[in-house]
């Protein structure tokens, strides 16, 4: 399937509207290598956080339990950020939620951690990718954490029927530019629902001060 902007639309809506958040592939019920690499990073709790392609992830829970207090997420899917919502009840109304494709987001504050897990994989254009990395650039403060979790070089080749892109440390470096150094890298064999073992590589990574 092509990943263009409405088909991809449409896929993600379809694939919340059919299956329950903990039958897709890529359902965690305890994010525990996000959160590891979190605390490393030893952030103030009233640092800005964005779960990008957070969809109906449980991070957003595990994080208001550590007490982080300015969260975000947002998603391609209005149905995904609707289950997350109607899991958390009240708690959901000191979230911000963005229905948004990433790559045309407009952040309307900036943030100190940008998160993705399983979301940048899918942009198979060029085009794409770099319109992602503007979007982060302009969302992330100098200075700001990013964690970006790909399908591993030898994981699958496909997510959610789609084609992905896997990466390395070389080429996701590649992909994100100068700007961002790379701190550390993470192996997750994530087991789907089904039992089905797929590799993940997690990067953690700072946005350097950039002087003119
Ligand atoms: C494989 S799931 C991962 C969900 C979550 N990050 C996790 O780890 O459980 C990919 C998520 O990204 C969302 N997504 C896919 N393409 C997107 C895009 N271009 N912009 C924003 N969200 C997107 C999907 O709706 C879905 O919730």
């Amino acid at each position: 399937m092509e990943n263009t902007d409405i088909s991809r639309k449409t896929h993600w809506e379809q694939i919340y509207k059919n299956k329950s958040p903990s039958d897709v592939s890529w359902y965690l019920t305890y994010p525990g290598q996000s959160l590891k690499l979190i605390e490393t990073m030893g952030i103030d709790k009233n640092q800005s956080i964005i779960d990008v392609g957070g969809g109906a992830s449980v991070l957003v829970d595990y994080l208001i339990d550590a007490g982080f207090s300015r969260l975000a997420v947002l998603d391609i899917s209005a149905q995904s950020l609707q289950h997350a919502k109607t899991r958390l009840r009240e708690k959901a109304n000191d979230i911000e939620w963005y229905e948004a494709d990433i790559t045309h987001f407009q952040p309307p504050h900036l943030f100190e951690l940008w998160h993705d897990r399983a979301v940048f994989h899918f942009l198979t254009h060029a085009e794409d990718r770099k319109q992602y990395v503007q979007v982060l650039k302009n969302a992330l403060i100098p200075e700001g954490h990013l964690i970006i979790a790909t399908f591993a070089i030898d994981g699958p080749e496909k997510c959610s029927g789609l084609d992905v892109v896997r990466y390395d440390a070389p080429s996701l470096c590649a992909e994100l530019g100068d700007e961002f150094e790379l701190l550390e890298v993470q192996n997750e064999n994530h087991l789907t629902p089904a039992n089905i073992e797929q590799k993940f590589t997690y990067f953690r990574l700072r946005r350097r001060l950039v002087i003119n």
